[in-house]
């Protein structure tokens, strides 16, 4: 497709990501159209000739006049759903993550090469104007050579309970376990920050710490409404204190109102006692990589941290870099320090927006030899995903 028409898109899955997604067609009605719609439960706000479905696979069947489809579902439907997509023509914005093993991510690869559509993966860090600027400084060489960087993905207690003790990422059976569904933003900007230089080495330790039956306090019920008012006085997890005393996170549901938060904490899995919620999933893991030519880099993801966050510290033969997703401190041995706050507007600093942006500009003007490029950059760095899950199971450290 070239020239200038808007992009016209079916939305499948309208939750959280797909709202937010199609929030661009209404900033940006000459770049992106929302034509279409599926989602079981949602409601959808209509506009004229929307079309909606229940069921993704309706949708993709419809035979619907569009250029593009955002696939912003859960993890589990993704294969399938961005495969049929492109079989029918389409070009795809694909959530992360791209499948919930490297098999299926190899058969999305297989069935890209095969269509020579465009794959893009929702790493939106690597489109916020942070991230882009963190990356100019590194690459730079304001610091020298990387000898070694220290990588924190800060969760919060909040939002940690939330998605993967309570929510969607409990259970890792059901989806991709939490290292490979949160951190693979990380494992992406760990892949342009390393540019060119390939992952030789990767050990991981991680596990389920705290929030286990056996940790549940004397007295507790299986949900926050019942629990007695001193026990839950004392928990950090309370999902009164996480829902409704607080708002932060109250943008995961549609209705924020406090009636509605009420009301789902009385009957959702939200409103679950955290030491109660049948969970599986790690709540900290760190993964060490080694790269070609000796650069190392340890990456620990954490749930109990007071900050949502991420704390980037790079070590390098000339100085040092400190970014905390508000402020970049450079620090070089010679010559003075200087601190560079940014820009940011818009969720995931800016990522979300910018994202959309890229993709209209790939689908209006990019090539097929392009469009492979794309997803094979963005499969290397959730390779290493999985192969730190690997090791995690394993006990063993993966030479790749
Ligand atoms: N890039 C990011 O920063 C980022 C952030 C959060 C989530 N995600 C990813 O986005 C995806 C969606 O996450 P979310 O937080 O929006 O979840 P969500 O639960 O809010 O939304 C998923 C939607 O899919 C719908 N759905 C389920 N089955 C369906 C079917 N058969 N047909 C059509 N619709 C169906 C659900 O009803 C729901 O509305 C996940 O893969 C997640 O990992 C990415």
């Amino acid at each position: 497709m070239s020239g200038a028409r808007p992009v016209k898109a079916v939305v499948l899955g309208y939750g959280i990501r797909g709202r937010t997604y199609s929030a661009y067609a209404a900033t940006h009605p000459d770049d992106f159209q929302v034509v279409g719609v599926a989602d079981p439960v949602a409601e959808i706000p209509e506009h004229e000739g929307l079309r909606t479905w229940k069921k993704w696979e309706d949708a993709l069947d419809s035979g619907v006049e569009a250029d593009a489809v955002v696939i912003s579902l859960p993890d589990r439907l993704h294969r399938d759903a961005c495969i049929k997509a492109l079989e029918k023509g389409y070009h795809v914005l694909l959530e992360k993550p791209i499948g919930c093993t490297w098999k299926e991510c190899e058969e999305i690869r297989d069935a890209q090469k095969r269509t020579r559509k465009l794959v893009l993966t929702g790493y939106v860090l690597r489109y916020a104007p942070f991230y882009k600027k963190l990356r100019e400084v590194i690459a730079s060489g304001v610091i020298g050579d990387l000898t070694s960087v220290h990588h924190l993905a800060a969760i919060s207690y909040g939002k940690a309970a939330h998605a993967y003790c309570r929510g969607n990422w409990s259970v890792e059976a059901k989806g991709t376990g939490m290292l490979v569904n949160k951190c693979t933003h990380d494992f992406d900007l760990i892949e342009w920050w390393t540019k060119g230089r390939r992952c030789v080495k990767v050990s991981s330790f991680g596990s389920l710490f705290h929030w286990r039956p056996e940790n549940r306090p004397a007295g507790a019920a299986d949900r926050c409404k019942d629990c007695p008012a001193a026990v839950r006085a004392e928990c950090p997890f309370d999902a009164y204190k996480i829902y409704y005393e607080r708002t932060d996170l109250r943008y995961h549901f549609a209705d924020e109102s406090d009636a509605a938060i009420l009301k789902m904490i009385e009957t959702s899995p939200y409103g679950r006692c955290v030491y109660a919620c049948g969970n599986d999933s790690v709540d900290h893991q760190t993964v060490l990589m080694e790269y070609e030519g000796g650069l190392t880099f340890c990456l620990e993801m954490e749930s109990y941290t007071q900050q949502r966050t991420r704390v980037t510290h790079f070590y390098g033969t000339r100085g040092e870099v400190v970014a905390d997703e508000k402020s970049i401190q450079i620090m070089p041995f010679i010559g003075d320090s200087t601190t560079i706050i940014p820009a940011q507007n818009g969720h995931h600093g800016g990522g979300d927006r910018e994202i959309m942006t890229e993709f209209v500009k790939l689908v209006r003007d990019a090539s097929p030899e392009r469009y492979s490029k794309v997803l094979d950059a963005a499969l290397e760095s959730h390779k290493i995903a999985f192969l730190a899950e690997e090791s995690r199971r394993t006990g063993k450290t993966i030479f790749v």
